[in-house]
């Protein structure tokens, strides 16, 4: 379902030749397709069509402006988790009413920001933040609604230990049990507590850790209405798959997760209740490659490796959580599409010969690489190499590290390839410093 496609042996975004971009706008650097974030919006809006639940893309996984404003311009609400993000949903020109504002530490200011602006609901994670909540919004004449996070203790095995939040041992939400006083109807002046909230990890490969959380989020939603606190909201956080690897295809594991959740809550739909969910990488992991040239080739003592332009600091995934990213050369063979680069049958069908090779990134680290030993088509200097599913999580978490600057990103429609954002310079790197030397 998305629209990277080999066409005649080179890689193309939706009608434009990846080559041509990098022409133009220089490698490394991120391209998105605008179709891809509108199909997989549409998916996954029907994939959850039974719950009619208002969607908040994660801003955190792709922040851009123009990724977000075509988002807000498909429907979206967004989910946000700071003061920057909030300006930024704003400024792609979501009404605060779709804003749904998250974050285990919001500060004062990020606080009395969201209570000015509106935002629809707070996600709030402790008894602590929502004593300041009621306080700011008191002290400002405004009433807002809450969704206490709760921590159910559910884990997925399949999801890593550093993006994995629905455990006990982790930072996130409040202990089910101690969140149901939290719910106590008028116990604050200006906040009225409507819904709950919980967000298990990213990505939740399996729909069943979503469905032993629910178990127990039913259970809650039963014993406070037998209470009289009046439930509004059930947000279900995000982590709905996205795919990596070549093995399946993402579209049947997001439409098969969303009717697993659909099912489980119509229950719930039936005594009234309304639904959110937070998708962030099911809508924008695929429809975005990270672009990088190969800049020298060497041999090492054991092992061939590749160095490419871009580094750790434009795309993080691989070195902090081991991930693993399809790549392939962006002028190689007459692919139907790059989920089946990897595969066997490709090996086997004799396109040429793969050898395996590490890619590496030119950061003076030694995690600084996005793939050891993989098996490629033999590269040379200058070769252009495409890294899939980096829409997600790949230039929102890049930085300046080793003083690079970060790329620049663009987003292309039918024909038409637009620049976003663009290359940061030298002057860039330094910008936030001048100040220091400045004569007093
Ligand atoms: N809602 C909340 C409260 C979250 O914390 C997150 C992600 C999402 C929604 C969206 O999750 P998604 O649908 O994108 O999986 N940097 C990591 C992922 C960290 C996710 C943080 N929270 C990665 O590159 O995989």
């Amino acid at each position: 379902m998305d629209h990277f496609n080999f066409i005649n042996g080179h890689l193309h975004v939706e009608q434009v030749d990846v080559s041509a971009i990098v022409e133009q706008h220089g490698s490394p650097v991120y391209l998105y397709s605008a179709q891809t974030l509108k199909n997989h919006y549409a998916v996954l809006q029907n994939a959850f069509s039974a719950l009619a639940p208002l969607i908040c893309f994660s801003v955190k996984s792709c922040s851009n402006l123009s990724v977000l404003k075509l988002l807000v311009d498909q429907g979206s609400g967004l989910d946000v988790v700071s003061g920057g993000e909030l300006y930024r949903a704003l400024m792609a020109g979501v009404t605060a009413d779709k804003i749904v504002f998250a974050g285990v530490g919001k500060s004062h200011e990020e606080i009395s920001y969201a209570v000015d602006v509106g935002v629809f609901l707070f996600n709030v994670e402790s008894e602590a933040e929502l004593l300041r909540l009621d306080a700011v919004a008191s002290a400002a004449g405004k009433r807002v609604k809450v969704a206490i996070r709760v921590n159910p203790d559910v884990v997925d095995a399949g999801t890593h230990e550093k993006t994995a939040t629905g455990g006990r041992q982790t930072k996130f939400g409040i202990p089910i049990e101690r969140a149901y006083e939290l719910f106590t109807p008028k116990r604050y002046a200006s906040v009225d507590v409507v819904g709950i909230h919980i967000h298990l990890g990213s990505p939740i490969p399996s729909a069943h850790t979503y469905l032993s959380a629910l178990d127990k989020i039913e259970e809650m939603v039963n014993r406070l209405q037998a209470a009289d606190c009046p439930i509004e909201f059930i947000n279900i956080g995000g982590g709905f798959p996205a795919q990596y690897s070549t093995e399946s295809n993402p579209v049947c594991s997001l439409t098969e997760t969303g009717s697993h959740i659909c099912g489980r809550l119509q229950e719930l739909k039936r005594l009234g209740l309304r639904f959110i969910i937070e998708p962030g990488r099911s809508i924008s992991a695929n429809a975005g490659v990270l672009l990088t040239t190969v800049e020298y080739i060497k041999q090492g003592w054991d092992r061939k490796i590749a160095i490419v332009d871009a580094g750790m600091n434009v795309l993080l995934r691989p070195t902090l959580y081991g991930a693993n990213h399809v790549i392939w050369p962006t002028r190689f063979g007459d692919f139907s599409g790059h989920w089946t680069a990897l595969s066997e049958s490709v090996r086997e069908a004799g396109a040429a010969p793969l050898e395996e090779v590490d890619i590496v990134g030119p950061i003076c680290e030694t995690g600084d690489h996005f793939a050891l030993g993989r098996p490629l088509p033999v590269l040379e200097d200058a070769s252009l190499l495409a890294i899939f599913s980096c829409g997600a999580y790949g230039m929102s978490m890049a930085s300046q590290y080793n003083s690079r600057g970060r790329p620049p990103e663009v987003l292309v429609e039918g024909a038409h390839a637009k620049l976003i954002r663009r290359r940061e310079t030298h002057d860039d790197l330094i910008a936030h410093e001048r100040c220091g030397l400045e004569n007093t």
